[in-house]
Formats: structure tokens, C-alpha cells, sequence
């Protein structure tokens, strides 16, 4: 079955709007990290941790545990969503600085902690002293990231490590979203450099996450993950860092963006005099997508008649307007290239929405959550999320995909 058959398939059993995952996408995202880790950093153990929070569906994150992934949770409730499917096995937490009881429960479920702060060193010491040590370092030029021990404090730390006779076994940073290869390669350095001064023996470097994506591009969207480990390796080399230390990336945006879309349905088209501007009204709204309008963020678009063929000509200008009363109620924040020859019973296609989508449904407005469906590797879609009830506004996921 192509593409637009699929689309057709899932929109007749699910109606509109709805989201959609492709799991070879995801899997080829994953490959291509790996594929590019193996080239530049042969011998070195490279563990890719991705961010239950960019999609959250745990469908999703049983085929990137599959893969060879492990999971990042950042709160107690991630935890049990993840328990709920049997996916707790291989968890980091990379959380903020946090209250005493999340800190008691992930140590009691052995989920190793990127401690945010000195006070959970030191906590964490007095009450779990053989569970090992990792901290989170906010290494940003001014030392402004909302958590993450600075770099002021690091004698303090090590104070307190050499206080209790005890030691690091890891360390993670948290580079900032949307980071460009420049700035990665500049903070990269400033990590390194300092584990190879206070903390040779360290056993796990994190990285993190923040890796910068293309959304308003059609091609060559993704991180440049050749040039990155190539990088890598050269720093390394120059640190002198020990063949034994393992790394870590924590990629969400990288791994998932391209694997979701979301299907509106499109039922009036409003013209300028000149038909060169039009208003598209949908079933969408911003609230189920609210990161493209947070961040002033352009998306792809695919434009299907009502038969699903493609309607590709892109001569007019116009906005995909949400259905709610909200006067700036617009999928996308910014005007869009359309058809010109659009009618308003077409579908849109909004692409590269798999990471920040879905998993931000705002209840505001009121709207019930999409269903979600996984077009598996076999081709064939699952629907692995129930559309929202008319009368509450929870995402539905469903402990067994069904086949549609
Ligand atoms: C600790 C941590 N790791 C990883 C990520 C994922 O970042 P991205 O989706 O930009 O790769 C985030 C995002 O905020 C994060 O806070």
C-alpha cells in the first residue's frame, strides 16, 4: 500500500485530525546515529538515551528500546507510564533539582540520577551511599541554565566527593535546544577539558540532548551526526580521555520529528478578491501542536484532495486556521504556501511533528486529544491511541495496538 492509500485507510477508520508515526522512519533515524557513531568512534561504547517526554507514546519507545536504546525520564510519573508497558529496565533520569520523595523512588528503583544540585550530591550520599554518583554540570558561558551545578561550584563538589570518600561515576550536560554544530563543538570542548582536569576517572560522559533539526526545510532536515562523531573522536584524542569511558546522547527531536505527522481536514476555503490569499479552516488548532507556535516554527506540508491525491502546485499564500473562537487560533503561527486549486473538502498533512507534538496537547480550548496510529514496519497501521472522549480531555493510550 502507498503512502496516500495509507493515509486514506487510516483517515476512513479514524476520522480527522489524527496523528501518524512510521516506524521505519524511526528506525532509520536510529541507524543512521549508530551507523555514524561506529564509523568515527570504534571501540568506544556509545549509548543513545532518548527522551520519553519528545513523544511519550510508549508504543513508540518499545520499538527504540528494540533498537538498542535506553530511555530518559525526568519525572516520577514517566516512570509508571513506562512501568505500565514493561520498559523500566534501562532508564536514566535527567530531571531538575528535585523534591526528596522523586529522589527516594528512583533510587529505589535503581534509575541512576543526573543530580541538578550540591544539596542532592550531598543527599544522595547520606542516604544511598553505594548507589553511584552522577551530576548534571550547567557548563552555558553565564552559567545561566535553570539547573545543573555550576562550574564556581566544582571545588565545593569535590570537597564534599573527597568529605565522604566517595567518587563521580558520571557526569551530564545539557548543551540548550535547537544547538548548532558550532556550539556543540564549543561546549563539547569545555566539557571535556574539565573532566580531563578534576575528573579523569570518570566513567560516563552525557552529553545530553538539544540537537538542532530543520523543520522549514524539505531535505537534509537532520543533525549532521557524521561530522558530530567525528568531532568527538578528535576531542577525545586530544583530552586524553580514557579508552574506557562510555558516552552518552540523549537526541529527541533528531530521532522522532520526522517520524509523526498529523491529518487535518480541511471543510471551508476562504479567497482574497485577487484569490492569491486564502484562509484554510480546518478541525486542527494550535493547541494539538502548541510547540510550532511556541517557537514561531514553520512545518512541511502536504495538501491531499478529497480523493487523497496530492495537489502539489504551491502558487497561492495562505493560513491553516484551528477551529476553536481564539482570534490567533492558526496550526502553524506564520502564512504557508497553498494550492491554488485547493477545495475545502482536502486534507493537510502536517509533517515532522512525531517529537513536541502529540505528547503537548494543550487542554486549553477544550479540544479531546488526537488518536495516535503507528504505521508499523510491515506497512500495516495500528492504532495505538483512542481519540480523547467528547466529555473529558485525557489521551487515550491503549494498553494493545489494534489493527485498522
Ligand atoms: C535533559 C534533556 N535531554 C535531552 C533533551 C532532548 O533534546 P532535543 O529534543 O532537543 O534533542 C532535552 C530537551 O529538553 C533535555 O532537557
Amino acid at each position: 500500500m502507498n503512502q496516500t492509500n495509507l493515509y486514506e485507510r487510516i483517515v476512513k477508520n479514524t476520522e480527522t485530525p489524527v496523528f501518524v508515526y512510521w516506524q521505519k522512519r524511526l528506525e532509520i533515524n536510529l541507524d543512521k546515529i549508530f551507523q555514524a557513531a561506529n564509523r568515527h568512534m570504534k571501540g568506544r561504547v556509545i549509548e543513545v538515551a532518548v527522551p520519553y517526554f519528545t513523544n511519550s507514546n510508549p508504543h513508540l519507545f518499545s520499538i527504540i528500546k528494540q533498537k538498542g536504546c535506553s530511555i530518559v525520564v525526568q519525572t516520577v510519573e514517566e516512570w509508571h507510564q513506562l512501568d505500565a508497558h514493561a520498559l523500566t529496565d534501562n532508564l536514566i533520569a535527567s530531571p531538575t533539582v528535585l523534591p526528596e520523595q522523586d529522589m527516594m523512588f528512583f533510587m529505589s528503583k535503581n534509575v541512576p540520577i543526573n543530580l541538578a544540585s550540591i544539596d542532592d550530591v550531598v543527599w544522595q550520599i547520606n542516604h544511598f551511599p553505594v548507589h553511584p554518583l552522577f551530576v548534571r554540570f550547567d557548563i552555558s558561558v553565564d552559567s545561566a541554565q535553570r539547573m545543573g551545578i555550576k562550574i564556581g561550584e566544582v571545588d565545593k563538589l569535590k570537597q564534599i566527593l573527597n568529605r565522604y570518600n566517595t567518587k563521580l561515576k558520571g557526569i551530564h550536560i545539557y548543551v540548550g535546544t535547537f544547538s548548532k554544530l558550532d556550539k556543540i563543538i564549543r561546549l563539547t570542548s569545555t566539557i571535556l577539558d574539565l573532566v580531563s582536569r578534576e575528573f579523569p576517572d570518570i566513567e560516563v560522559i552525557n552529553l545530553g540532548g538539544g540537537f538542532s533539526y530543520n523543520y522549514d526545510k524539505a531535505l537534509n532536515q537532520h543533525f549532521d551526526w557524521d561530522t558530530y562523531f567525528e568531532m568527538l573522536a578528535q576531542k577525545i584524542k586530544l583530552h586524553g580521555i580514557s579508552p574506557n569511558t562510555k558516552f552518552v546522547i540523549e537526541p529527541g527531536r533528531d530521532v522522532l520529528a520526522d517520524v509523526g505527522e498529523l491529518i487535518l481536514s480541511s471543510h471551508h476555503v476562504f479567497w482574497n478578491s485577487q484569490k492569491t490569499i486564502g484562509q484554510i479552516f480546518t478541525d486542527g488548532s494550535y493547541v494539538y501542536m502548541p510547540s510550532a507556535t511556541i517557537r514561531s516554527r514553520q512545518h512541511q506540508l502536504m495538501f491531499l484532495s478529497s480523493q487523497f491525491e496530492e495537489l502539489t502546485d504551491r502558487s497561492a499564500m495562505g493560513r491553516i486556521n484551528g477551529c476553536t473562537t481564539l482570534s490567533s487560533d492558526f496550526v502553524l503561527p506564520m502564512f504557508v504556501e497553498i494550492p491554488s486549486n485547493i477545495t475545502p473538502d482536502c486534507f493537510v498533512v502536517v509533517k515532522d511533528i512525531g517529537a513536541y507534538g502529540a505528547t503537548q496537547h494543550m487542554e486549553f480550548l477544550n479540544k479531546k486529544p488526537c488518536p495516535e496510529v503507528l504505521v508499523a514496519s510491515n506497512n500495516y497501521p495500528y492504532l495505538i491511541t483512542a481519540r480523547g472522549r467528547e466529555d473529558d480531555k485525557i489521551r487515550y493510550l491503549l494498553t494493545n495496538p489494534i489493527r485498522i
